[in-house]
């Protein structure tokens, strides 16, 4: 054999030991992770922190671990984030990096793996369904396409209560009424259709769909499957339920809603002029091939879930506060009063000339955010933060509801004070100025529905307190605000009573 090629053999082998040595080293290399209790094998460190991450567990335990820590999950990694620098960082400087959502096997069969836009990792598919929903949902063009119906149907909630006779006396659950108006309103923007009563036997069906489909999402009950993937063929019969579910509310949603607009569709003249609802414009997108069928249905189901039940929350978390602290509720009244005129019904372009009302939506969304924890965020790759290692895949929680509730960073914080908008806080606005306040997230991801859902709270709220001396029913002083909480949703326990005595024009 020739003397040069065995040499230039053995070089070469050497060369690829060494090589192979070097990239196994950089590979292995201890990985710099963020703090967190210690991991036991398989459970990670489940067992000792329990199912319920809600935002006072994980902000007790940032007292502790500091403002990001990484839990194990059994095999995932949960990176909790507490301060306003680090949710700069996560949301904005490194918005691209974990901009993604993460999954699991309940949203995968619930977001058909991310066909929509609010489940779907960042990249051209997100790009492509933001483009779509924002002329037909997010724009300030809808607000005053639409505000005359969320006006109307405010009104009709107005005139319902007042027609109650026991709404004065025993008192009625208002929230009844504010969810029909909540699904009117949204659904008059998507298919330009209401319904009727809240025993329209349409929306009961809707609405025992939706509220079974955010049952099981937000449960953790399936924390165990998705943790540990070995005990994932013990979720079979939670996931198949998931799918029962999942596959009838998307066929309600075609057969009754987006054929039946097809239908009148055909019949219209489809040039820009003929486009009246949402749905036209995504079907418009559909018909250019843009999107197909399922991304339509999901685009529909994300509306059900964002858009409806967190305005409802945050309705609701309003309305208790403004029962359990008279004096605030009377403030708000007399400033209705004095800059409307009494009597005078709040209109959208109202909400702008009512600081006070500002503030006390505001001083709720604080105390009280329905999406606490906001919408879960993930990097697609590995990244780090704050000199730290996160693995790809990481689950990133940004505590937001800590960030505006942190004792070091506001005045009195546990205190409903809506005045600390007009006076320390004056600043501070909704739409994410300031990392400390950021009920509706901020960059990329943030909500884009703030645009609707602020001016649906002022007409509401404004309506409510305006037409009624609100208070607890007979033989309580206050309501019972006890939290319940989801995967990363917030709303109040008891569905409450509340009087509703009518002023009198
Ligand atoms: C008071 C009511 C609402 C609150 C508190 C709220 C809050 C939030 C939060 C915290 C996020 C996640 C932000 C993040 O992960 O960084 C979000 C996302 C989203 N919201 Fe809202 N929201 C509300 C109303 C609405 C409405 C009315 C709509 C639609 C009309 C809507 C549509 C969405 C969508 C589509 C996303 C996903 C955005 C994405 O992933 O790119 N929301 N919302």
């Amino acid at each position: 054999m020739d003397f040069v090629f065995v040499e230039k053999l053995l070089v070469g082998l050497l060369a690829s030991v060494v090589v192979a040595i070097v990239v196994s080293k950089i590979r292995g290399r201890k990985l710099r992770l963020p703090p967190g209790p210690v991991p036991i094998p398989i459970f990670g460190n489940w067992l000792q922190v329990g199912d319920d991450l809600n935002h006072r567990n994980l902000a007790a335990m940032a007292g502790k671990l500091g403002e990001i820590f990484l839990l194990r999950m059994g095999q995932r990694n949960v990176v909790v984030v507490s301060s306003p620098p680090l949710a700069r960082e996560v949301l904005h400087t490194q918005g691209v990096e974990f901009g993604s959502r993460t999954r699991n096997a309940v949203f995968d069969i619930f977001t058909g793996k991310g066909q929509g836009m609010a489940f779907t990792v960042y990249g051209d598919h997100w790009r492509k369904m933001r483009r779509i929903m924002t002329v037909p949902f997010f724009t300030n063009k809808v607000v005053q396409q639409y505000r005359a119906g969320w006006e109307a149907e405010a009104a009709f909630v107005v005139d319902t209560v007042r027609a109650d006779p026991k709404a004065a006396t025993e008192g009625v659950v208002l929230r009844r009424h504010l969810q029909l108006m909540m699904y009117n309103n949204m659904y008059r923007i998507m298919f330009d259709r209401r319904f009727e009563s809240v025993d329209d036997p349409l929306f009961l069906r809707l609405r025992a769909l939706n509220s079974e489909r955010s049952r099981l999402a937000q449960s953790f009950e399936y924390n165990y499957g998705d943790f540990i993937p070995i005990l994932r063929p013990f979720l079979r019969g939670y996931l198949r339920l998931c799918k029962e579910v999942m596959e009838t509310r998307l066929k309600l949603f075609k057969d009754y809603f987006l054929d039946e607009r097809k239908k009148l569709a055909s019949t219209m003249a489809m040039d820009s002029s003929g486009l009246k609802c949402a749905i036209d414009h995504v079907l418009q997108a559909q018909q250019k091939g843009e999107i197909n069928e399922e991304n339509v249905l999901h685009i529909i189901e994300n509306i059900n879930v964002a858009a409806i039940e967190t305005t409802l929350w945050s309705i609701e978390w309003v309305l208790a506060e403004l029962v359990n602290h008279p004096e605030i509720q009377k403030k708000l009244r007399d400033e209705l009063d004095t800059v409307l005129g009494v009597g005078h019904q709040i209109t959208e372009p109202d909400t702008h000339k009512l600081p006070y009302l500002q503030a006390v939506i505001k001083e709720a969304l604080r105390l009280r955010m329905a999406v606490p924890l906001l919408l879960p965020h993930m990097n697609l790759h590995d990244a780090n933060l704050a000199g730290y290692d996160i693995p790809a895949e990481s689950k990133i929680l940004v505590n937001a509801w800590l960030l505006a509730n942190n004792p070091e960073q506001w005045k009195r914080p546990d205190e409903f004070r809506p005045e600390r908008f007009l006076e320390e806080e004056k600043r501070v606005e909704a739409n994410g100025n300031d990392f400390r306040y950021l009920p509706f997230g901020v960059g990329r991801r943030s909500c884009p529905g703030v645009i609707l859902a602020l001016p649906i709270l002022g007409i509401t709220i404004g309506r409510l307190v305006h037409n009624f001396e609100l208070t607890p029913p007979p033989g309580q002083d206050k309501l019972d605000t006890t939290e319940k909480h989801g995967q990363f949703s917030l709303h109040i326990l008891k569905h409450s009573t509340i009087v509703a005595k009518a002023r009198a024009f």
